[in-house]
């Protein structure tokens, strides 16, 4: 077994910590507390080549592997996880997902937009009434010859504002059940495409997080990705890679809040002494390390089979499961490593805790790692 980064992955992971200590870290507690999309930082975030890591260089993308990709994303995790979401979502759901599965025309008129932030990607899955319950969409592409007919309404979704390309979920023949249901790339300049208001959230607050209404939006036959009926197959193999990326940042996350109160236990002192000699604060630290060099060998690993050309979905729930917990339970820790220090903005480790928490809700809840696992069990293969 080799635990070694190569010299590249070496090279991703500094060039990620420097974008995100230096260019991240200054205003990241302006843009959490007002909202503010982080607009220059994205746009900055393409010319370095963080939104289409692992896409093709032929498509303009950097052609890295999946550990580099995890890597940038932890670095910049530790920082601003607004900034980082929609890197992942970008990378990991959107552009992996049209590179794989999406026709060569679609490819060459889609992913260079994507990859340098010229338009950032979205993905709509979930709505009012289906977000565990992916096959339970509502939303409807009916079959009008040369095109489908969208209509339905998307929740929660991850640059809802700011993305001009969508890859919408739809329901195209109810009664084939997941069967019936296929993927569209919807441009938000056609007809019918409408903005709800951003969501005032309690972490990654500087993303935007919106409702879409797709109302008799007439999208050409030529978007829909894949055989017709491939829908549902599309979102479960984009999202098992994705889970991956949000494994990361739950990674990032906790590896933040260690690096914070660490530093601050190096240098506060009580009762005659640095608060890292008190057993009580060495203790929390010692248990912190590890469990998040856990977290980390799973979701490098994860992210070594993906690479590998193994399974990872199993990989990959178990990683987000796990790093999502250490995530939360880790920033709760360096939050008290801090004392009242922690509680104020000023010192960052508040902002991961809450950031914290949307890594057990999104693509896939704890409960659906937890049932994807349940279900490997049954089937032997675990
Ligand atoms: N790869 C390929 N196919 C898969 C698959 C996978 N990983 N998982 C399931 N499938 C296939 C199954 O084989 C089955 O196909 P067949 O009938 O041909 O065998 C079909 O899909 C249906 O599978 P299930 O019967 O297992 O489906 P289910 O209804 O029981 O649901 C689930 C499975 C795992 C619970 C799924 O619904 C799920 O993952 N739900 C969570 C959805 C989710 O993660 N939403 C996140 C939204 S995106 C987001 O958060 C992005 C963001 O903004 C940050």
């Amino acid at each position: 077994m080799n635990f070694e980064l190569s010299e590249e992955q070496l090279a991703v992971k500094e060039a990620a910590r420097e974008f995100a200590q230096n260019v991240l870290k200054p205003g990241v507690i302006d843009r959490d507390s007002k909202m503010k999309y982080p607009t220059e930082e994205v746009k900055q975030m393409g010319e370095l080549g963080f939104l289409g890591m692992m896409t093709s260089p032929e498509y303009g993308g950097g052609g890295m592997d999946t550990l580099s990709y995890v890597l940038a994303m932890e670095e910049i995790s530790k920082i601003d996880n607004s900034c980082s979401v929609i890197m992942s979502v970008n990378n990991s759901l959107v552009l992996w997902g049209l590179e794989t599965f999406a026709n060569e025309e679609q490819k060459k008129k889609y992913i260079p937009k994507i990859v340098t932030g010229e338009t950032i990607g979205a993905f709509c899955l979930s709505e009012p009434e289906a977000g565990s319950d992916a096959t339970s969409q509502r939303t409807t592409a009916i079959d009008k010859g040369d095109h489908y007919l969208l209509n339905g309404t998307k929740n929660w979704i991850t640059s809802g504002g700011t993305s001009k390309i969508h890859l919408v979920v739809a329901q195209t023949d109810a009664e084939k059940g997941h069967k019936g249901i296929n993927v569209f790339i919807v441009e938000t300049a056609w007809d019918g495409v409408s903005i709800g208001a951003k969501e005032d959230k309690l972490g990654i607050r500087s993303s935007d997080t919106h409702t879409i209404m797709y109302t008799d939006v007439k999208v050409p036959k030529e978007n829909r990705i894949g055989e017709d009926g491939f829908g549902f197959k599309f979102a479960m193999k984009t999202l098992g890679g994705g889970r991956i990326g949000i494994a990361a940042q739950a990674l990032g996350i906790a590896a933040g809040g260690y690096e914070l109160a660490k530093a601050y236990a190096d240098e506060r002192e009580a009762f005659g002494k640095k608060i890292n000699q008190h057993q009580a604060v060495g203790f929390k630290l010692a248990v912190m390390a590890t469990e998040i060099e856990a977290a980390r060998n799973l979701v490098y690993k994860s992210a070594w089979c993906k690479d590998q050309g193994l399974d990872y979905v199993t990989a990959g729930s178990m990683a987000k499961l796990y790093a999502s917990d250490v995530a939360m339970r880790q920033t709760v820790e360096a939050v008290q490593v801090h004392g009242g220090y922690g509680f104020v903005k000023e010192y960052h480790v508040e902002r991961l805790m809450r950031d914290a928490k949307i890594t057990q809700i999104y693509e896939g809840t704890s409960e659906i790692q937890k049932l994807v696992l349940a279900r490997q069990i049954q089937k032997d293969l675990l």
